[in-house]
């Protein structure tokens, strides 16, 4: 899958941004796309941004499960400007867990913090949503920690909602 976006101009479907009058940046030309091994530099980068942990095994595995697995549901796209990666995004197609319908699940989703608010995140979401309709699926569902209110905004500007599902943990003793 590859979708080609420019702020302010933006294809069917994805959200526009009005760049518009005499003090509007110059267009930077977007590109979404599957990833590829000489992105995955980037990605450990971004990842160890946001999380403060570098994980390059982490990735690595999550590469070789992830990266040309479309046929299987698995997408792992990334948001291109300029060549350089700005934004990836992580998901699958999974059957019947928690005793739900096939549905999308939305696993991760970083934007290098130069390039947000851009538009970035929304095409990337959209990207991966479309694979997933491609597959036949029509629910997409994430999960995030409660303390992150950034990624709430974002996913609630997309239109997503409370689920049906709560979440339950336990420790287990030694
Ligand atoms: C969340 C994130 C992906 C958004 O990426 P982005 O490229 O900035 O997103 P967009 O520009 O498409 O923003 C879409 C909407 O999200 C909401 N949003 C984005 N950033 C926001 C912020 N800082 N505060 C409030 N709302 C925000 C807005 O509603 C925005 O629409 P608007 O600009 O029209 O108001 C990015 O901020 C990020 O990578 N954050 C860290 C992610 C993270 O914690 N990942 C780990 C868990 S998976």
């Amino acid at each position: 899958m590859s979708i080609n976006t420019r702020q302010g101009i933006t294809p069917r479907g994805l959200k526009t941004r009005s760049l518009a009058g005499a003090n509007a940046p110059a267009a930077i030309a977007r590109h979404v796309r599957a990833v590829q091994r000489a992105d995955l530099k980037a990605v450990i980068e971004m990842d160890a941004m946001v999380t403060g942990i570098e994980k390059r095994d982490y990735w690595n595995s999550l590469y070789q499960r992830y990266a040309d697995a479309v046929a299987t549901g698995r997408h792992f796209l990334v948001a291109t400007e300029q060549d350089e990666v700005v934004g990836f995004v992580i998901g699958e197609v999974r059957d019947w867990e928690f005793g739900s319908p096939p549905c999308g699940w939305v696993f991760a989703i970083d934007v290098r913090p130069t390039a947000r608010l851009g538009g970035t995140g929304t095409a990337l979401l959209q990207a991966i949503c479309q694979g997933f309709r491609q597959a036949g699926v029509s629910k997409v569902r994430t999960m995030l920690s409660r303390d992150n209110t950034l990624i709430l905004s974002f996913f609630r500007s997309q239109g997503m909602m409370i689920g049906p599902f709560i979440p339950l943990e336990m420790d287990l003793e030694p």
